[in-house]
């Protein structure tokens, strides 16, 4: 091992003396160690980017200025303010999350990533990061921001999607912690690791030059950063083929119902789906029929009924493909869609909790 490397100080305190310079460190999440904060900052900073976060952090803030606040919240209003973000599961687990914080814990969250990690929504790396932010505690984190720049330093080479690699990997991270100053340095090496992944450790073209430890990273040294993680398995895709019903009434209300629980958009408001064109006409009266049934041209019309096909569209999430039709159509009476739901006028639809491409289809079709 050369001098350089055996006189550097730990990856740890490297990074520390980064962060405090060159990371974000003004963050509306950073600079208070209130976990209800540092705890919603997390969960919506799971797979989206902060700009994205900003505002919707901010939203949520003033409707529920605590977790009692966001425990009390109807459904509806959680997901309204949500819509548009994402990933809705994590409303839903966020909404449960609160209430178990009342619940099991009096309306205080628990302050270790053992107890954290208890609650819905709160992974092991999620946990470790309130549990650092907050309380200082020293545990390890772990997205994928963090995977990359640990897998890189180290070159560490083996599948990650085999389980006992991961678990390896995280033990390595739990060696690596800080050993010193643990209330100061756990928060900003935490912090450290993410800005470090988002600013400098990117997936492609990494900007090694201003990287603070690149006389000690591995993958560096090899030449080949982008080549880590390695990950093999890639996540299986699937499609499913979904027709939708766009009914508005004389009035120029929409027909919404609310998805039940479990599966396709749980718990989100949305206009009725129906797996085949034949069971989406079943609600319509006996007399209607549908002309021109065209999946890929512009709208068709029927005069009878004023009813249109409108134009096919692919909505892409993160396992699978929805493949989607759209029938418009003027109806005088609710139609018999196969879940609850109501009439909606454009002032009330805004502020459900919609799936973005329903969002989309009635701000552009209507
Ligand atoms: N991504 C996850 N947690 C974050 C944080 N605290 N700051 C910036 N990006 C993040």
């Amino acid at each position: 091992m050369s001098k350089t490397l055996k006189n550097s100080p730990p990856l740890a305190e490297t990074l520390v003396a980064w962060q405090k310079i060159h990371g974000r460190n003004h963050l509306p999440w950073q600079n208070t160690q209130d976990p209800y904060r540092v705890w919603l900052s997390e969960i919506m900073l799971q797979q989206t980017q902060v700009s994205t976060v900003l505002d919707y952090y901010d939203k949520f803030l003033q409707h529920f200025p605590n977790v009692a606040d966001l425990a009390a919240a109807p459904q509806d209003k959680v997901m309204g303010l949500w819509s548009g973000l994402g990933y809705y599961s994590r409303a839903r687990n966020l909404h449960q999350c609160a209430k178990d914080v009342v619940t099991r814990f009096g309306g205080k969250f628990p302050v270790t990533a053992a107890e954290l990690i208890t609650l819905p929504g709160i992974g092991r790396s999620t946990a470790a990061a309130v549990a650092s932010f907050c309380f200082s505690e020293r545990v390890a984190i772990m997205d994928g921001n963090v995977k990359r720049v640990l897998t890189r330093v180290w070159a560490y080479d083996a599948d990650l999607s085999v389980s006992k690699n991961e678990k390896a990997l995280w033990q390595l991270a739990e060696n690596a912690l800080p050993t010193r100053q643990i209330k100061t340095a756990m928060p900003r090496y935490s912090q450290a690791l993410m800005d470090l992944g988002a600013t400098l450790c990117l997936p492609r073209k990494p900007h090694c030059q201003a990287c603070p430890v690149r006389q000690t990273c591995k993958a560096f040294a090899l030449g080949v950063p982008e080549k880590f993680p390695v990950k093999t398995r890639k996540i299986k895709r699937s499609s499913e083929v979904h027709w939708l019903l766009l009914a508005q009434n004389t009035k120029g209300q929409v027909w919404l119902e609310k998805r039940p629980p479990r599966g396709i958009w749980a718990s989100l408001y949305s206009l009725p789906l129906f797996d085949s064109e034949a069971s989406l006409r079943a609600v319509f009266e006996p007399k209607a029929k549908l002309l021109n049934l065209d999946k890929t041209a512009t709208a068709t019309s029927s005069a009878a009924m004023d009813l249109e096909v409108l134009p096919a569209f692919k909505h892409v999430l993160t396992h699978k493909d929805l493949h989607c039709h759209v029938v418009k159509v003027q109806l005088k009476k609710a139609p018999r869609a196969p879940h609850a739901g109501a009439w909606f006028s454009e002032k009330d639809w805004m502020v459900l909790g919609l799936p973005t491409p329903v969002r989309h289809l009635l701000s552009n079709s209507l």
